[in-house]
């Protein structure tokens, strides 16, 4: 029903593995909570309203432990002496939001235990013990230890102040400005269980093309009561900061970051901010991109207006994420080179407050971008990832694509910038160049939809992205069986074929748009559906044409030492791989070159065919993803399985528009026939 929509991963169905729900049942005779602070009274509201549904009876909230088999939860400071002096080991093991799960005796009674060094730790294990039973794991003998590898783990939602959102395809905001502060909607509290389950502990409520009223009074009042409801769930809120908001709030003449009064109202602004939220996370900024303001308006840089908002934040402990997502209309060779031009020669020059927000590749979250080679480039300067979680340039939340996959690709990637191994992931979570600020933002696919994601898969997208955040070394295939345990069934049957849906589906979008390294051709403003043929905008880079340049001779983007150099922005080992075609990875060929129609791929096929055949293939995927969901109908509550059958049937139409566009418009420049293999355009 729509409910099972709502309540995302955290469904809590009863255990239908009897021998387990027998285990679960003795282990946990009723919990008991050494504290209560609100955080732990969230967490012991939450384990009642998880265990009562998994074990489909009530939980008693017991005063001590004096039964055995309770299940005891609160932080390092609440544990007596002799717990605490068995558990050293795994306290050395964990940071401040790290938890432990383990049986332990007292008084030579079992009882499990979750504990960690803050109050939000110990809520982190909550919800990993409520996902072992989610996920029919044994709790016998349970001995857990984890903690976050990465601090800031925030979404980034790109919502206007009058509820639209940038690229958003789930509804309107979820922040209802109008009613707010003092209607607290529930959507606020579920959003907020949902994400520290996943362990998500920031959110930047605003769109990054920011509107400087969110930072008026009357905004900051709203912005404070979200803060409060987020607070017991280990959320902070952080918002963007327009940089001509002095002038159009402040009544100043100009927002120069050298200028005295701007750089005094930033510093009363804060105060401001933080007089209301005292733990506010600090500020995310979009400047001199996209017409955006920035401190090139005054003849200054990203480091001089990164340094001024971080030198307002700094006093009580906030931070400044600068997005280094820009690209002007002037310097248009490559458009993939220009971030990484302009902020590579500021290694070493940001406060420490500071944290550079790159996203995943040079361009804009295509289906496949190689990794952006600003990571690992600017050792002397924190790096944060920005993935896109809402799925602008892959099918809206119509298509169903697992993003893990695209996320842990990425993660993965050598940078080389240390030698072999030096991954992106290694970047990021501030082990290659030893950062203590590390980030990861997300950009939210959440609405105010029923199932708050618009397709009832994207959901794992949100959760995936969590999980990653949390630790970028999960393998994105686990995230995948556990998303779908929790969120559907623990059937077998169900399961493993719908976990090989899930791991097929990135693949499949990128060979029914973009495959063996093309991009950026989606339809252009809204980028649903092909636009190869676009050529007429004003700016160049923004033509689809720009990035296929497909002709007579060939097709693909030399971006290698022949051509426009970008190649050369990766460490020589990376651009060694990427410049050589016969080292190049085919899954990136049309990114890095420009080759003829009769290029001979690895399989033998020519370039033509090759492509062609790609398109087909994308096409059988998403064939066999219906087949695999039309069987699952006896796993799955009637409501959500039409829902994604009816949207697979849509992209499965909409993945043979993809080929059939594509392949008529490219074929007059080949001039060849197509394989046989591929269906002929209905
Ligand atoms: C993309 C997207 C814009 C967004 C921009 C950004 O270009 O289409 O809507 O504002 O990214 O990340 O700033």
């Amino acid at each position: 029903s729509a409910q099972e929509d709502y309540k995302l991963w955290l469904q809590y169905a009863k255990v239908q593995d009897s021998k387990l729900a027998t285990e679960y049942k003795s282990k946990i005779n009723g919990i008991v909570a050494l504290e209560n602070s609100e955080t732990i009274q969230v967490a012991s509201k939450e384990l009642q309203l998880g265990l009562s549904g998994l074990l489909d009876t009530k939980i008693e909230v017991q005063q001590n432990i004096d039964s055995e088999n309770a299940l005891i939860f609160g932080s390092k400071s609440s544990l007596d002496e002799d717990i605490l002096k068995n558990l050293k080991k795994e306290f050395d093991q964990i940071n401040d939001e790290g938890y432990i799960i383990k049986t332990i005796q007292v008084k030579s009674k079992n009882h499990i235990l979750i504990t960690g060094k803050t109050d939000v730790g110990v809520f982190y294990g909550v919800f990993h013990f409520l996902r072992l039973l989610q996920t029919k794991t044994s709790i016998e003998n349970v001995n857990i230890a984890d903690a976050p590898k990465i601090n800031v783990r925030i979404l980034n939602h790109w919502d206007n102040l009058n509820r639209t959102v940038e690229r958003g395809y789930a509804g309107f905001s979820l922040w209802n400005w109008q009613k707010l502060p003092d209607f607290i909607d529930q959507r606020y509290i579920d959003y907020a269980r949902a994400n520290a389950s996943i362990g998500i502990n920031g959110t930047v409520l605003n769109n990054v093309n920011a509107n400087a009223l969110i930072l008026t009074p009357q905004y900051l009042e709203k912005v404070e009561a979200l803060a409060n409801t987020f607070r017991p769930y280990g959320i902070k809120v952080y918002l963007t900061a327009r940089f001509s908001a002095p002038i159009e709030i402040g009544g100043l003449k100009t927002a120069d970051p050298y200028d005295a009064e701007v750089k005094n109202w930033w510093k009363e602004k804060t105060k401001e901010i933080y007089k209301r939220i005292p733990d506010f996370g600090g500020f995310l900024v979009k400047a001199n991109s996209e017409g955006q303001p920035g401190p090139q308006n005054y003849g200054r840089n990203h480091v001089d207006g990164a340094n001024m908002l971080a030198d307002a934040v700094a006093p009580f402990g906030g931070i400044v994420m600068w997005r280094a997502f820009v690209y002007s209309e002037h310097d248009v060779d490559d458009r993939a080179k220009q971030a990484y031009s302009e902020f590579v020669p500021y290694d070493g020059q940001f406060r420490n407050n500071v944290i550079v927000q790159v996203k995943n590749g040079a361009i804009d979250f295509q289906p496949r971008e190689p990794f952006h080679p600003m990571f690992g480039a600017m050792p002397k300067t924190p790096l944060m990832m920005e993935f896109q979680i809402t799925q602008e340039y892959l099918g809206f939340s119509t298509h169903l694509v697992y993003l893990p996959k695209l996320f842990q690709e990425v993660l993965k990637s050598d940078t080389y910038r240390k030698g072999k191994g030096s991954t992106v992931a290694k970047v990021i979570d501030g082990s290659l160049d030893n950062h203590k600020i590390t980030g990861i933002a997300g950009v939210a696919n959440i609405g105010n939809d029923i199932n708050w994601t618009g397709h009832p898969f994207a959901q794992a997208n949100w959760y995936g992205f969590g999980r990653l955040a949390w630790n970028p070394n999960l393998d994105s295939e686990a995230i995948a069986d556990e998303w779908l345990r929790m969120t559907f069934s623990n059937d077998e049957n169900f399961v493993n074929p719908v976990k090989e849906m899930l791991l097929k589906s990135r693949e499949a979008v990128v060979n029914y748009m973009t495959p063996l390294g093309l991009h950026h051709i989606m339809d252009t403003g809204h980028h649903y559906g092909p636009g190869p043929w676009v050529s007429n905008l004003s700016r160049p880079e923004w033509n689809p044409v720009y990035y296929h340049k497909a002709d007579k001779n060939g097709i693909g983007f030399d971006r290698s030492k022949t051509g426009s150099k970008a190649t050369t922005q990766y460490a020589p080992e990376a651009a060694k791989i990427f410049d050589d075609v016969k080292t190049c990875p085919e899954k990136d060929l049309l990114w890095f070159h420009h080759l003829s129609w009769d290029y001979k791929l690895k399989n033998g096929q020519t370039l033509w065919n090759g492509m062609a055949l790609k398109y087909q293939e994308g096409v059988d995927e998403v064939a066999a993803m219906q087949s695999t969901w039309n069987k699952m109908g006896n796993y799955v509550d009637e409501h959500r399985f039409k829902e994604v059958q009816m949207l697979l049937n849509i992209q499965h139409k909409e993945a043979k528009w993809w080929r059939d566009a594509c392949l008529l418009y490219f074929q007059q420049f080949s001039g060849k026939e197509l394989p046989k293999r591929v269906e002929k355009p209905t």
